[in-house]
């Protein structure tokens, strides 16, 4: 863990989930063994941020979505507004995820104008970066999460942000950076934060699971984990959220 800050252990439901099952997986969320070290949060999709909110808070447990446009209102069919968010109880809203990236081909720019929209209706982006498995090959790691954090530059440094580091090679494929790389990694994102006047928390995401949470989230730098697949169940992602708890009395 670095600083004073809870660490932060956050599922990215993706696009999964309808009412029934979400109901269901509320209603067997266990209990946080350390709310003072860890904080607990939950990303379903856009239609599940109502039905969910409440209930979810009423856990300890806080909301985000996964995506916003950067406009206030207006003629954009299909988008969803940060004061929208803010008005379906969302604390959190994922920015910059490399399937938004790679799929809906969204850019540097456009991540940008999101992260500046979300800060200013109030919500904390949890601003997704990570390189592609030819680009760690090639030994450009660093290089493109320099590029990625460069859209830092200007923004103010006492907004609420979250950075999470998810290396896309080890996305959904069950692959997880070994300790050495997330330790490596996590380093160089802490030092350019500090480069570009900044310091935020800086979570690991890419095939978390209960098995390997305890590991990724005891490495140095590491505040926390994004999980996609291993948060669709109540169980698995309370038993890394118990993982993180270990994690951390460890390491305080
Ligand atoms: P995964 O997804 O845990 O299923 O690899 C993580 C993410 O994309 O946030």
């Amino acid at each position: 863990m670095t600083g004073s800050t809870r660490c932060l252990v956050a599922g990215n439901w993706k696009m999964n989930g309808v009412l029934a099952e979400a109901l269901e997986f509320v209603a067997q969320l266990g209990e946080n063994p350390a709310p003072e070290r860890v904080e607990v949060a939950l990303m379903p999709p856009f239609t599940l941020l109502y039905p969910l909110g409440e209930k979810l808070l009423a856990k300890g447990v806080r909301l985000g979505a996964q995506n916003v446009y950067y406009e206030p209102k207006g003629a954009f069919t299909g988008s969803i507004s940060p004061l929208m968010l803010r008005d379906a109880g969302c604390h959190y809203v994922i920015i910059g995820h490399s399937e938004r990236r790679d799929i809906m081909g969204e850019t540097d720019e456009v991540i940008r104008k999101k992260l500046k929209a979300a800060m200013e209706a109030g919500l904390e982006p949890v601003l997704c970066i990570g390189e592609h498995l030819e680009e760690r090959e090639a030994g450009r790691t660093n290089e493109v999460l320099k590029r990625q954090l460069a859209i830092l530059d200007g923004i103010d440094p006492a907004a609420p942000l979250t950075i999470a580091y998810e290396p896309v090679w080890a996305i959904g494929t069950g692959r997880t950076a070994t300790p050495e790389q997330v330790t490596e990694t996590h380093a160089f994102i802490h030092e350019e934060l500090h480069r570009l006047g900044h310091k935020h928390r800086v979570l690991y995401g890419g095939s978390v699971n209960p098995a390997n949470a305890e590991g990724l989230l005891a490495c140095p730098g590491v505040d926390g984990a994004l999980v996609g697949g291993a948060s669709l169940k109540a169980d698995s992602f309370m038993e890394i959220v118990r993982a993180a708890a270990r994690a951390t009395a460890q390491g305080s």
